[in-house]
């Protein structure tokens, strides 16, 4: 998903066939913060060959090898819904209903996901527009694109500290007069994505009033929201826990009010397990879940994520998964507070740079100095042959007519990833980053002079 990756003709060069990893054809010697992955040390290898020898060892070993059920093995969803109750919500405190195992699916990963979601629920005629968080995680554009919508039909919805400003949604769903009345059976109206808790770049976290009043929202506009909640359980502060997925708000009066909802979390085990299972989940309402697992494509396939999900049912039951998230945490922390922040206080406050201290996910995203843009400084670390890589903040903004301002605005930040790196690297990287901005800095005040 997330490195840089020059284009290789796959017609002339054998280089693809030769790479081990997405991240192979990068340069050793950068350091690369713009790779939203967990490092090779963080991979549970020796905890998944003992959840493999189990489930390969059991009588039924063979049904790991069939198709699967459309909407996934049973006993994992069983498991997963329990570790979607202890890791998402606060039971204790919340007023939230622990998670169903008929609200969830298996699939083969978030990305794969929200293309077969975008294809199945929304129609670049009937689906008038769609709106994005902005800044969004940038590899998703190339889906909408994919699914035949038109750049004039994104509207990027600006957020600030709890996330996206829905009174502002609120006025555009007016104005476009996108009501709640369906024009096509299955399409919805609109259809919104978002990352709500420790968004993807900016590390945001949507608060529970704007939850409610999204879910409202979306109801009176037949508005889809989609949901990436996929650094849901990546939490670094123990006292202060995210607010329950949105889903979690759609589902709560389900028996009141029935229907197939407007809101779909869409999981994933690439940030808490490995990236290479390719294995998630959605959850959603029942209705919406039946629509999705009685698709063609998984009457066709079965469980998309079959095999591996057996596997990690085994890492589920015992217990082992949840401790590896749990160690996950702590490894983070301490590179989000050592390798990170610590340096950046250091070295970077000074120079005028400025950022909110993340409480979960994978990102640090850092305000430039007043009028060094991202480009210039991607720019400075190329001529300058600066070892360091990072997330160009231009790269995050939503690519429609939209407003300048903000564009510009995004554009003078970068996302740095915190989970690829050990401490070590991550101070290395900051203090070429010092050196970069530094650059930038002198280079536009030589420009005023
Ligand atoms: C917000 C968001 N969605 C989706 C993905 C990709 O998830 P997956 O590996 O499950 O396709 C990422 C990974 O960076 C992400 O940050």
């Amino acid at each position: 998903m997330l490195g840089p990756r020059q284009f290789v003709n796959p017609f002339v060069s054998s280089h693809l066939h030769a790479m081990a990893t997405l991240f192979d054809n990068r340069c050793e010697s950068v350091i690369d913060l713009s790779i939203g992955a967990p490092s090779r040390d963080m991979m549970p290898i020796s905890m998944m060959a003992a959840a493999c020898h189990t489930a390969l060892s059991c009588e039924d070993a063979w049904h790991s090898f069939q198709y699967g059920p459309e909407s996934g093995d049973h006993a994992f969803r069983e498991e997963l819904a329990v570790l979607l109750s202890t890791q998402i919500l606060n039971l204790d405190s919340d007023q939230h209903t622990p998670v169903q195992s008929h609200t969830l699916a298996c699939t083969s990963g978030a990305s794969q996901s929200l293309a077969n979601l975008l294809s199945l629920l929304t129609h670049p005629i009937y689906t008038t527009h769609v709106f994005l968080q902005s800044p969004t995680y940038h590899l998703v554009f190339q889906m909408i694109k994919d699914r035949g919508f038109d750049q004039k039909q994104l509207i990027a919805v600006p957020e600030d500290a709890d996330g996206i400003k829905i009174e502002w949604l609120q006025k555009q769903l007016d104005e476009l007069q996108i009501g709640e009345s369906s024009r096509h059976p299955r399409f919805y109206n609109a259809v919104l994505y978002t990352v709500p808790t420790y968004s993807n770049p900016s590390s945001t976290i949507l608060s529970p009033e704007r939850r409610l009043q999204l879910v409202e929202l979306a109801r009176r506009h037949n508005l889809l929201v989609i949901c990436d909640d996929v650094y849901d359980m990546l939490y670094y502060d123990t006292t202060i826990r995210p607010p329950p997925s949105l889903i979690s708000y759609d589902l709560n009066d389900i028996q009141s009010r029935p229907g197939r909802g407007n809101v779909i979390s869409n999981g994933t085990f690439s940030k808490i397990l490995a990236p290479g299972t390719r294995c998630g989940w959605i959850q959603a309402r029942p209705e919406l879940i039946n629509l999705i697992t009685e698709s063609g494509v998984y009457v066709s396939g079965g469980s998309p994520a079959h095999f591996v999900s057996k596997m990690i049912h085994e890492a589920l039951k015992n217990g082992s998964l949840s401790k590896h998230i749990k160690d996950s945490r702590s490894v983070l922390h301490d590179r989000l507070v050592n390798g990170l922040s610590k340096p950046i206080d250091n070295l970077l406050l000074p120079l005028g740079c400025s950022y909110c201290k993340p409480r979960g996910g994978y990102f640090v995203w850092l305000k430039l100095p007043k009028s060094i843009s991202s480009i210039r400084l991607q720019n400075t670390i190329e001529k300058h042959k600066i070892n360091v890589s990072c997330g160009y903040g231009y790269k995050f903004a939503v690519p429609s007519e939209g407003d300048i301002e903000s564009k510009l605005d995004i554009g003078r930040h970068i996302r740095l990833c915190f989970a690829y790196y050990n401490t070590s690297d991550l101070n290395t990287a900051v203090g070429y980053l010092h050196q970069a901005i530094q650059l930038c800095i002198d280079e536009a005040d030589e420009e005023c002079n």
